[in-house]
């Protein structure tokens, strides 16, 4: 099977971590994704998924960490010229994956980097890095930051499917638009494109109808308020553990089927 690589992006606050840890919950029970698994990707630089699906990572166990240690070791000098930059990169990458418990899933949190200067030669080398790693799964599920940077920085670039998710509000579903309208712009073609209406109740179901065919995405649905992942969230505890019968994992799993990702 091919890899496929998933993305959840859209405004601020609108649900994105949510929506994709309930995907996970769905993806990960699936046959469809045995062979090779999933690969979990938070590309969030304000790190939330890791929290969501229960874990604390320290900012050295993302790969914003290891690039800051690496700089520093390039600039002070005390790597050897000669040493395979790329070779200790690959390394401490696949040391910082973590297997689920169950293996059902693989997770890597990118961060950020704090260090001062330009990057550019360790991003260009982890970008060759991870486009190898992804090759080795069978779906990759990246949460994105909030907004449209992610386009422009090109981190969506290998995105295949892409769900942007809104609220019921009117900057919700404009920052929507602008995602749908920039990714043509800057030439970033995903295969399929789906607008998840998040937290919407029925009488504003017919608005994100309306609004999905304005803007002409592949296809729409709705996740609706769920006081159980309130709760989740108010215990610190993951939202993996939500009930199987919650009726926002029931809408995430009904369109899950419906556009045959399971
Ligand atoms: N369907 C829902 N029912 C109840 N609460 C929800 C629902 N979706 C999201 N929330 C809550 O709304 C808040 C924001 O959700 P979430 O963190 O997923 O948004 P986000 O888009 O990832 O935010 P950020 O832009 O900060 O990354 C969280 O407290 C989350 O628990
Ligand atoms: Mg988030």
């Amino acid at each position: 099977m091919n890899k496929l690589v998933l993305g959840t992006s859209g405004k601020g606050g609108t649900g994105k971590t949510t929506f994709a840890a309930l995907l996970l919950k769905v993806l990960k029970k699936s046959d469809k994704y045995q062979e090779n698994g999933i690969l979990v990707i938070d590309a969030d630089p304000d790190t939330n998924l890791p929290d969501v699906l229960g874990y604390n990572i320290p900012r050295a166990d993302t790969i914003g960490g290891v690039a800051d240690i690496l700089k520093k070791k390039i600039s002070n000098g005390s790597l050897p010229p000669m040493v395979d930059k790329q070779k200790i990169l690959e390394g401490q990458i696949f040391e910082k994956i973590i297997e689920a418990d169950d293996y059902s899933y693989d997770l890597l949190t990118m961060g950020r980097h704090e260090g001062e200067g330009c990057y550019c030669f360790i991003n260009s080398i982890l970008t060759g890095i991870l486009d190898n790693l992804i090759k080795g799964y069978d779906l990759i599920l990246m949460d994105l930051e909030a907004g449209l940077e992610h386009l422009s920085r090109r981190s969506s670039s290998n995105v295949d499917i892409m769900f942007i998710v809104t609220d019921p509000s009117r900057m919700g579903l404009e920052t929507a638009r602008r995602i749908r309208e920039l990714a043509k712009e800057v030439a970033i073609e995903f295969k399929k494109i789906y607008l998840v209406g998040n937290k919407f109740n029925d009488d504003m179901i017919s608005k994100l109808e309306e609004y999905a065919k304005d803007i002409k995405v592949d296809g729409w649905t709705v996740v609706p308020y769920d006081n159980e992942i309130a709760e989740l969230n108010f215990k610190g505890e993951s939202l993996l553990s939500i009930s199987e019968n919650s009726p926002a994992l029931n809408a995430v799993r009904h369109f899950t089927r419906e556009i045959g990702l399971i």
